[in-house]
Formats: structure tokens, C-alpha cells, sequence
């Protein structure tokens, strides 16, 4: 219920005002998002890679109902893409971009200029040595997205996908995706979204990831297991070794904040574990499904804006 209840939050327009207002460096805030510009997200990025992590980078933003701000967007990652290559981490950091961030949702064309977009950040990011990985947002974007992911993968094959398990019909897509040479993000899935697309039982949830686990790790692509959950992450190492899959066949990959000690554990471990570093000023949206996942940290939330 009180998932809900937050969730439907990250969309409203004055809750997110008021909310902005706390400065990025507060508490919560910096707990989750490591800054609003790309040199702090580099250095963020640098302490990552230098403890064994690999990272993928999101310039937060959601949404955008102009096109001039959908260039701004595309235009951040092409800025971000170069200040990687120059501090030389490319080999470790890659990008994550949401369709609607760079133009999906736009009246008309928007599916077209979100590609667009979208094609020139993997250009970028093939230049300079790295990937791409295209986030999924709620569940009326899923084929629009999954349609400019097979667009893209034409020219950028190497560029990856996201699954999420809440929805009904991941399991399917799951198959569709598990080819050579696909990178497959596997996530529960952070937006609300109606029972006829989606389970809402965390039971049904977990039973739904593994699932989708086992066809991603039986088939033949990069499985991305993105979750934070002990249990499901203890069934995704012995599927893999089920499967015959070596440590490097596959990768653990977890949010900026969450489990930092557990991401550094896979790591020691020999396991290619990766961290989605989300920064920019636009971080409402973002840290409002983060408190939904968890309400014990609503308490830190309000203390920061009691404080601010
Ligand atoms: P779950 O929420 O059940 O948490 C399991 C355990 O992890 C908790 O018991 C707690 O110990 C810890 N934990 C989880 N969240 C926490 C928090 N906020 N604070 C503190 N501890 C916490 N979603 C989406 O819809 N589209 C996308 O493109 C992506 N991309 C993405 C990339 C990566 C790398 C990750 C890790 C996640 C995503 N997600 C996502 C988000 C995802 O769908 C999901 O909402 C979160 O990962 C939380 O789900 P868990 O699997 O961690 O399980």
C-alpha cells in the first residue's frame, strides 16, 4: 500500500517541487545519487573501479515533454562519454539511458527522435571504447523500447537490454532476448503498475525473477542479474553453475548505495559486479522509487527535509 501510495508520488508535479528544493548533498539524497554534474559522477565512478567494481552511469531524467531537453540529455552523455575516456575508465564504466529521457514520450516523432538520440550515444560510447545499456521504464513503453533496442542492436549489437521481472510477459521476452551476444539487465521492476500486466505479490515477484533467471542463464547471452536480494542472488550463482556458467559469463550488478559491502563481497569473490551510479539535478523521480523499495529509509528522508 505504501509503495503505491510513494510511487504514485514520483509523478506529482508539486510533491516534486517542494522536494527539490533540498540540496543534493543532504543525507538521503547523497546516499543514493552521487552528484548533479558529470565530474562528480566521474569521481564517483573512479572509487568504484578502484576498489575491483565496474560501473554504469545514468544521467537522471525522465519524462521529457520537450525536444530541446531531450538534446540536452543526449547532449549530457556525449559530454559524460568523453570525461570517462579521458580519466580513462571506459574499460569499467558504461552508460544507462531511458528512452523517455531522451525523447520517447515527445508527441508524434518521439519513438523516431528517442532512436535517434539513442544512436548516437552508442556511437559515442563505441568510440570511446565502452556500451550502452537502455533502461525500462513502466510498462507502456516496454515494446516501444524493446522496438528501439532490436533498431539499435542492428548497428550496436553489443548494446543492452533490461527486463523486468514484475511484468507477466518477461518470461517470453526473456527467450526472445537470450541469443549469443546479448546483454540482458534482469531487475524486479521499480514502477506501479495494474494487475493485468503485472504480479504485485512480492512472492509472485521473486518466483517470476527466477524464473526469468533460468532461461537467461541457460541461454546463450550476458545475464545482468540486477538486484540487491540475498536469496535471489544465492540462486543466480548456483543456476549459473548449473548451467556451466563461469564467473565473467554473466554479472552482478546493484544500485549506487545499496549493499555496498555485498557489492565488494561478489567482487572479492571473482565476480564481475557492476553498480548503477545515477547523477544530475532531475533526481526526484529516482529517489522517490528508492524509498518505495524501502520504507525504513522514509525515516532519514524526513529528517532531511526537517532539517533542510
Ligand atoms: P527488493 O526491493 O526486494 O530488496 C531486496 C533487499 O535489498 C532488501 O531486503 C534490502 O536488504 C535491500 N534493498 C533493496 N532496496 C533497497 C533500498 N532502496 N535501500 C536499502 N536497501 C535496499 N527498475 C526498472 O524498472 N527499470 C530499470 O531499468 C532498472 N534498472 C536497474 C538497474 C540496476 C543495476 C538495479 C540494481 C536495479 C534496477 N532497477 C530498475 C530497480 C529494480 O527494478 C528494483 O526496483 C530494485 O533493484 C529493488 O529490487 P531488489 O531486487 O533489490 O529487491
Amino acid at each position: 500500500m505504501l509503495r503505491r501510495i510513494l510511487l504514485g508520488m514520483s509523478r506529482s508535479h508539486q510533491i516534486k517541487k517542494a522536494v527539490s528544493s533540498l540540496p543534493v548533498s543532504s543525507g538521503i539524497v547523497a546516499r543514493f545519487v552521487a552528484g548533479e554534474t558529470a565530474p562528480e559522477a566521474v569521481l564517483a565512478t573512479e572509487k568504484l573501479v578502484s576498489n575491483g567494481l565496474n560501473v554504469t552511469l545514468d544521467h537522471l531524467g525522465e519524462d521529457v515533454t520537450d525536444l530541446a531537453a531531450a538534446t540536452a540529455t543526449a547532449d549530457a552523455y556525449l559530454e559524460l562519454l568523453k570525461q570517462l575516456s579521458d580519466a580513462g575508465l571506459t574499460k569499467n564504466a558504461e552508460v544507462s539511458v531511458k528512452p523517455s529521457a531522451v525523447g520517447q514520450a515527445l508527441p508524434g516523432d518521439g519513438e523516431k527522435i528517442a532512436l535517434e538520440h539513442a544512436r548516437t550515444i552508442c556511437l559515442a560510447a563505441r568510440n570511446a571504447g565502452t556500451t550502452v545499456t537502455l533502461d525500462m521504464e513502466d510498462h507502456t513503453t516496454t515494446d516501444s523500447t524493446l522496438g528501439i533496442l532490436r533498431e539499435l542492436r542492428q548497428d550496436f549489437p553489443e548494446t543492452g537490454a533490461v527486463l523486468q521481472a514484475y511484468l507477466r510477459r518477461t518470461e517470453s521476452d526473456c527467450v526472445d532476448l537470450a541469443y549469443a551476444g546479448s546483454r540482458v539487465r534482469l531487475c524486479k521492476g521499480a514502477y506501479k503498475e495494474p494487475e493485468s500486466v503485472a504480479f504485485q505479490d512480492k512472492r509472485a515477484v521473486d518466483k517470476a525473477y527466477v524464473r526469468a533467471m533460468k532461461v537467461l542463464m541457460n541461454g546463450a547471452g550476458y545475464p545482468m542479474i540486477a538486484s540487491h536480494d540475498p536469496r535471489l542472488i544465492a540462486i543466480a550463482a548456483s543456476l549459473a553453475d548449473r548451467a556451466g556458467r563461469r564467473p565473467g559469463s554473466y554479472e552482478y550488478q546493484m544500485l549506487f548505495g545499496i549493499r555496498p559491502e555485498e557489492q565488494l563481497r561478489l567482487a572479492s569473490h571473482g565476480h564481475t559486479v557492476r553498480v548503477y551510479i545515477p547523477y544530475g539535478e532531475d533526481w526526484y523521480g529516482y529517489l522517490v522509487r528508492r524509498l518505495a523499495e524501502r520504507p525504513a529509509n522514509l525515516q532519514f528522508f524526513a529528517r532531511s527535509l526537517i532539517s533542510k
